[in-house]
Parts: structure tokens; sequence; C-alpha cells
């Protein structure tokens, strides 16, 4: 048994897509010479804002600058409160910190995962400024609800929509392209792979201007060199990871088709298992867009045993998300306790990563199914 297991190809957690297309713009940027500030940035904002159906995009370095100049352009100031979910990966939170903002997290709706509207309007006191929704897993946030909360209560919006490229909300819009700042990652394992990389939706050409400004060390496109009138950073893209988002964004389609292809095999072979919560399905118009495969394990399952035996199977997997509050950093800072917030930590306690890419094989998504429902049951 054990021989046969050895001879298995290891199945890998995730794996970009990328071709003779992404060799080809490569090149032909490295021998342009132009390796930053050069045409592929704007040409890649624009072929990711026509795909998006979004007037101004920003490239920045990654989905964290992405977030960090939006929370700036939002206009956040150091002591405001700013209520957004526990269930994330840690840099929706951490970018608050970098502007001493507090996070204040409220609960997860066990269906979407998403952070739960009331929960949200339940967590909203007095020095509240905005909302960071985070599109969890590529699944579109409460939208209409979380703007009428906004609007009630004059909050900010800045939409984490970095794991959602792709995603559609019920009313039809794209996420990230509903007129709110809104934020996107490229890292090797999202959507659209630029290696680092990230992007930002400004809803006015005022916001766009200081967020350009801003990613390029306070300098304004008319300025002398080495002349800066606001504070910045280097949060660039360059012209080589642009020329990848160029050829990335050409084979966007497929890959969402393919990623939707694999999802809809994991859920016919692991539906049925008792206790296994699988992603939820699309519901009233919202549109998924499939990002990670990760499931619920029944209650009292050993997550790492079944993580160890997996990967004696040669099938990768990791606990996916941890809940931020409880990261020992945030709880030294903030003196969180377990049970503040029991369905994102019943989530995060369960929550497992099945191997998900979008030219993983059906044989590969059997294989991943079989053995994790026989180590179920
Ligand atoms: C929800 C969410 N927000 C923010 C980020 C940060 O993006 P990056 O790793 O590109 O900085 C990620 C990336 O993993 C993410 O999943």
């Amino acid at each position: 048994m054990s021989a046969a297991r050895g001879e298995e190809e290891r199945i890998p957690l995730a794996r970009p897509v990328v071709g003779e297309r992404e060799e080809q713009l490569l090149i032909e940027t490295l021998r342009s010479g132009l390796l930053s500030l050069g045409p592929r940035v704007p040409e890649f904002e624009e072929a990711l804002g026509r795909w998006l159906g979004a007037e101004r995009v920003s490239a920045v370095s990654s989905g964290t600058a992405a977030l960090h100049l939006a929370i700036r352009a939002a206009g956040i100031e150091a002591g405001d409160e700013v209520v957004t979910s526990p269930f994330s990966f840690v840099a929706s939170a951490n970018c608050l910190l970098y502007e001493n903002a507090r996070p204040v997290f409220c609960d997860i709706d066990p269906r979407t995962l998403n952070i739960d509207p009331d929960g949200a309007a339940a967590a909203v006191g007095d020095s509240t400024t905005g909302l960071l929704p985070v599109h969890i897993f590529g699944y579109p946030a409460a939208m209409p609800a979380l703007e009428r909360l906004a609007a009630d209560r004059g909050l900010w919006i800045v939409e984490d929509a970095c794991e959602a490229l792709g995603a559609v909300h019920g009313d039809g819009k794209a996420v990230g392209a509903r007129g709110n700042l809104a934020t996107f990652g490229f890292y090797p394992n999202k959507q659209l792979a630029t290696g680092e990389g990230g992007a930002l939706v400004s809803p006015s050409g005022e916001l766009k201007e200081r967020i350009d400004s801003e990613r390029n060390q306070g300098r304004a496109p008319d300025m002398g060199w080495l002349d800066h009138d606001r504070l910045g950073f280097n949060y660039r893209l360059s012209d080589l990871a642009c020329a990848l988002g160029l050829a990335q964004l050409e084979r966007l389609d497929d890959m969402l088709a393919g990623r939707a292809r694999v999802a809809t095999q994991y859920t016919e072979a692991l539906t049925g298992i008792e206790g296994l919560d699988l992603p939820c399905p699309d519901e009233g118009g919202d549109r998924r867009s499939w990002f990670v495969y990760v499931v619920q394990l029944p209650h009292g399952t050993d997550r790492d045993a079944t993580i160890r035996a997996l990967r004696e199977r040669e099938i990768d997997s990791k606990p996916y998300l941890p809940a931020i509050h409880l990261m020992s950093f945030y709880r030294r800072r903030f003196g969180h306790r377990e049970g503040e917030f029991p369905v994102c930590e019943d989530v995060a306690r369960r929550s497992l990563a099945l191997p998900f890419h979008p030219e993983m094989t059906a044989s590969q998504v059997q294989r991943t199914s079989a053995a994790l429902a026989e180590l179920l049951q």
C-alpha cells in the first residue's frame, strides 16, 4: 500500500497557470529595457479596468499595499475604529494598524463566512469611521446591506476583494466595481497571478491621483525628478509584473472556468459525507469566483492528524483560515479572548483548504476526495 502511494504524484495546494504568452510578454518587456514606470503599467491597469467594468484602476505591489493606500484614500485617522471581519487573511486587519486605527471585529454569517451585516451594525460605535468587508474565498459580501449601513452612519467603505476577482453580486455588479474603494491581490495562488502584486479601484479621479502619487513616494505625475509633495511609499508594481498580468488577463475567463469545474467536481465527490460542510452554493444571484476549496471538517475531527494523513498520501492541505482576533499578536495588543465570535471560531477550528487550481485533473480531485472520505469514515 505505502509503496503504491509513494509512486503517486504529489498534489500541491495551489499552482499558477503560466505559459508561452506569459514568457513572450515577459521577454518583450525585458528587451524593451523599461522594467519599471514604463508602458506596461497603464496597459495592465486599463485592461484590468475593462475586464472588471471599473474606470480607475491603480496597479500596486501587493494586495496589502492596495489595502493600505485604500484606507488612506478613505481618510482614515489615528484612533479611528473600523468594523471588519475576523475571518480573513491577516492583511485586512493589519493595514488598519499601519495607520494607528483599530479593527473592531464582528462575527460572520455561517453560510457565506463574510461579515454579518447585523453584527456589523451592532459593532458600529462613536469612534467608527469605516467598514472594511472582505469577500472571503471569493464569495460576495452583503454589500447592499453594508452600503445602507454606511450611508445611515456616515461611514466610508473599503472592500477587500483580494480573493474575489471575477465574483458578481446579485444586483449584477462585479465585485470591486460598485463605486467603493476596492482592492485585489495577485499572489500566485490567486485567480490572476503576477508573482507579487495587487490593484486598487478608485471611485473618483481625485482619489486615483492621490493613490498613484502615494504608491510612488508622493510624487505627482507632473513633478520634476525627486520632487515630492506628500508622504508616499514605494508600492509600485514593475513592468515585468504588469506584463505577466496582461498575459494572465487574456486567459482569465478560462482560468475562472477551470476553477469552477474543479469546484463542481469536489462538491459532487464530497456531498453526503456526514458532518462535513462544503462551501456554500451561490444564492440570490450572488456568484462566487472560486479562489480556494475550503471544507469544514466534522466537529470533533482531529484536523492536524487529517492533514498528516493526507500528506502521507502525497496530498497537500492547510488550515485556512485562523481567526485573526485569536492570533497571539492581536490577543496581546487588544486583549481578545476565545468565545468572542463563536461562528468565526468554529469555522476557523474546522476549516481545511484542499488542493485547488484551474488545471487540477478530475483524477486528482477524485484522489483527494476519496482520501478525505476514507479518513473521515
Ligand atoms: C483577503 C485577503 N486580503 C489581503 C491579502 C493580501 O494580499 P498580498 O498577499 O498580495 O499582500 C490577501 C492575500 O493573500 C487576502 O487573501
